[in-house]
């Protein structure tokens, strides 16, 4: 038996104006995005906003359902759009933040399990790993290189082919 240690981490930053000018302008258009949300029934808003290689921003909020599990992050609601309107565009980075009615949301969001596992496939699709940016209402500013750093131990497409 032996422990095995993960090598993964993340960069902290203080505040939006010590990012570089093309993180701190996707995190921009997230944060405009979180005013578009739809979410009476958490009162939690989320902004996604995606950097595609052409260039192309994408933008998408939490979209909740009274029926709650029909509802939908805001992560998913632009990794989908992309995937479906610029298929063979590859997604360079992804900012994501949110704002709450209830709460102070002073440490950065950071995404769901099944919004991870959906950044590992467009990972995989287009072989390039996705920059993630991840920031409260207020307070720090996460980035990881890789959604291997937020989910380790990927379950992978090769696995399916072994
Ligand atoms: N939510 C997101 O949109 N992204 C996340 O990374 C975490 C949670 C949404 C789902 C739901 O509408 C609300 O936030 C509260 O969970």
């Amino acid at each position: 038996m032996r422990k095995v240690l993960l090598n993964n981490y993340y960069y902290e930053y203080d505040s939006i104006e010590e990012l570089d000018q093309s993180d701190r302008s996707l995190m921009e258009e997230a944060t405009k995005s979180v005013e578009k949300a739809y979410s009476p029934y958490s009162n939690y808003s989320v902004g996604a906003a995606l950097l595609l290689k052409n260039g192309t921003i994408i933008s998408g909020n939490n979209q909740e359902n009274v029926a709650y599990p029909s509802g939908m992050c805001a992560e998913r609601v632009a990794l989908f759009y992309s995937s479906a309107n610029y298929p063979d565009i590859p997604i360079v980075a992804v900012a994501v933040t949110a704002k709450s009615k209830i709460i102070n949301v002073d440490t950065p969001i950071t995404p769901c399990g099944s919004c991870r596992q959906v950044l590992a496939e467009y990972e995989n699709k287009y072989n390039k790993k996705i920059r993630i940016i991840l920031k409260g209402n207020t307070g720090k500013i996460f980035i990881v290189e890789g959604i291997e750093h937020l989910l380790p131990l990927i379950f992978k497409a090769n696995e399916l082919k072994k």
